[in-house]
């Protein structure tokens, strides 16, 4: 995934665009590039690596010129490289264009070009792009939007691309095809970008280009067409109703760190959002889900990575509070196989961004059967919400650390909502019942809150462990979803291998792992249940092996103080609500970890924000 920006406007380009990449750096960061008309040419920059190389060197030899185009890169198609880095041009160097996404019949068309005199100059998918619009001019194309139209008519696959034409310099053009983009508008000035981040404080308006349309930006505002015919779209643009501050550091040394420590507020908002009476749950935005919820016996979750995590929370906690049965699957999978919806009445998709592609490609396979799509999303305006039936946000604000943490623990919140409501809806809880399972969840956020308060003692012992090849975590029912969301954030961010595990199954294989080098982290809060016993005897196998454990505990637990090597206490909490604590004691011990070992935690080597690539 990558990250483009585009400004036409009066001011220089350049730190417009400079400072819109630095706010989508998150979505890859391998190469940099910009290019903008200066004295009647194109003037280009890139650079491979993180965008202060970049920036580097534009103060080293400055440009200025406008309009301009600029884009921040995940490899998918040739290595990082100053030459794979976009913009790309054509061969007379007329044309500079953008791409995030994948063009899957580059290789087709890249062959036809060549047998026609193209030089290629890169290995990327995207350099067919500006070749084929070239083409398309020389062929006659009445206009340069009708270039473009004819050129991106050959395209398979999915694009969000910005393109610059030296014989236009008053304008830019914006095209979507499966990747998001957005256009922002302001008095005298007009924004393309991946993401709305990228132009808050600077756009009060923004449209959300739809698939299949391409837009026409000029100082004075932005025309929209279809790709395919070229009549005219009119579509009211939007308020941003982000404050900037929500896309700022706030004096935190990470956003990670920061997205963490704003979970109790996050936490709060949901609730008071969504709790209108103390016994009572309001779902706004639920669409037709609201009266399938009442009757459905299943229902399938598909999402990918934490939010997959989510999902297999949600089941948990769905299937605790009512007689729905849940499968939470992994959307990568789900897309792939035959799975059999026949008596699936509703499918629900988690997603931070609601641009992740294999999420996005399961709902579509979904709504082709015929089954209503109920979204848990954070990003209003994204792909996933429009081509949802029903929407539940977890209004988290925008969340630019790469490694998700509050988006998680908001969409458990969500979740515990959704199940407390779905029981409510079928008569399966009553509303003394739904008023006490409340309260537990109003406590929530104070508990986050003094999980975070104790950071130092997670700091410490971070410190102690992190330097080892590897590490187990271990959690049952609630909460071995937290040990695999727990080993998915130490290794994406620290990159030490972690394994998570269901307690119940260490003896069945990874129990070969441990010895007097292993840190192990065992997920051992209190429970109402049986299943704590049964962890307490996981953790003493592992001690009987002399595996050094770190222990999640219970204010008070002494048993554990006793076993464990160091234990990370967190407030007592209903076992079904327990996750959303426990992962931020975690998303703590691998922050630290990842900060021990000195690493680029808001940017890990290798990841995207969101996946909008298979
Ligand atoms: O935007 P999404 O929630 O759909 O993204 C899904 C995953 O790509 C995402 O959760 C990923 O696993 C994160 N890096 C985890 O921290």
């Amino acid at each position: 995934m990558c990250g483009i920006v585009g400004y036409v406007g009066k001011r220089n380009a350049v730190p417009v665009l400079m400072d819109g990449l630095r706010r989508l750096e998150y979505r890859g960061y391998d190469s940099a590039g910009v290019a903008l008309v200066r004295d009647g040419q194109i003037a280009l920059r890139k650079t491979v690596g993180k965008l202060d190389g970049l920036q580097e060197s534009l103060l080293a030899a400055p440009l200025s010129g406008t309009p301009g185009i600029g884009h921040t890169r995940w490899a998918t198609h040739g290595a990082p490289s100053e030459a794979n880095a976009h913009p790309h041009l054509d061969r007379s160097g007329r044309i500079a264009v953008v791409h995030n996404g994948i063009i899957e019949n580059y290789q087709a068309l890249r062959a036809e070009l060549e047998a026609k005199g193209c030089t290629f100059r890169s290995e990327t998918d995207t350099e067919v792009v500006p070749h084929l619009i070239a083409a398309a001019l020389e062929a006659g194309a009445a206009d340069f939007g009708e270039a473009a139209r004819r050129a991106l008519g050959r395209l398979r696959g999915s694009y969000a691309l910005a393109v610059l034409f030296l014989d236009e310099p008053d304008a830019l053009y914006a095209a979507r095809l499966g990747s998001p983009l957005i256009l922002g508008h302001a008095d005298g000035e007009q924004f393309i970008a991946s993401d709305v981040p990228a132009i808050l404080g600077r756009a009060a308006e923004v449209t959300y280009l739809e698939d299949g349309e391409l837009a026409r930006l000029t100082r004075t505002g932005a025309a929209v067409c279809t790709l395919e015919t070229g009549a005219p779209v009119s579509r009211a643009p939007s308020r941003v109703d982000l404050e900037a501050e929500a896309a700022s550091k706030a004096g935190f040394d990470k956003y990670m760190l920061k997205e963490i420590h704003e979970q109790p507020r996050v936490l709060r908002g949901l609730l008071q959002k969504y709790v209108v009476e103390p016994e009572t749950v309001a779902l706004p935005d639920l669409g037709p889900a609201e009266p399938l919820l009442k009757s459905v016996d299943r229902i399938t979750v598909v999402s990918c990575g934490t939010a997959f995590h989510a999902g297999m929370v949600g089941k948990l906690l769905i299937e605790h509070f009512s007689s729905v049965s849940v499968e939470a699957e992994l959307a990568s999978e789900f897309r792939y196989r035959a799975p059999k919806l026949a008596g699936v009445p509703l499918v629900m998709a988690i997603s931070q961004s609601g641009e992740t592609a294999d999420t996005l490609a399961s709902v579509r396979l979904a709504k082709a059967e015929g089954r209503p799509i109920l979204s848990i999303c954070n990003v209003a305006g994204s792909t996933l919400v429009r081509e949802s039936d029903g929407v539940l946000f977890t209004a988290a604000g925008p969340e630019i650390g790469v490694a998700s943490t509050k988006a998680y623990t908001a969409q458990l919140m969500c979740l515990a909502l959704l199940a407390i409501h779905t029981a409510r809806l079928r008569g399966e809880m009553s509303k003394e019942q739904a008023g006490v399972f409340l309260e537990e969840l109003q406590a929530i956020p104070n508990a986050v809150h003094y999980v975070l308060a104790r950071q130092e003692q997670v700091r410490r012992v971070a410190m102690k462990h992190h330097s080892g090849p590897s590490a187990l975590y271990l959690g049952r029912y609630f909460n071995y979803p937290t040990a695999l969301e727990g080993a998915l954030k130490n290794k994406e961010i620290s990159y030490q291998h972690a394994e998570g595990y269901a307690a119940g199954e260490m003896k069945h294989g990874p129990i070969a792992l441990v010895d007097e080098y292993l840190p192990v982290v065992c997920v051992c809060t209190k429970t109402e249940s049986e299943v704590y016993e049964k962890t307490l005897s996981n953790v003493k196998e592992v001690q009987a092996r002399n595996g050094r454990i770190i222990a999640l505990a219970t204010d008070g637990d002494s048993a554990l103080a006793d076993i464990a090597e160091d234990v990370l206490f967190v407030p007592p909490t209903l076992e079904a609500f327990s996750p959303i604590v426990n992962a931020v004691a975690l998303q703590l011990l691998a922050y630290y970890a990842a900060q021990a070992r000195g690493l680029d935690i808001d940017k890990p080597r290798n990841l995207a924000k969101s996946v909008t690539v298979e």
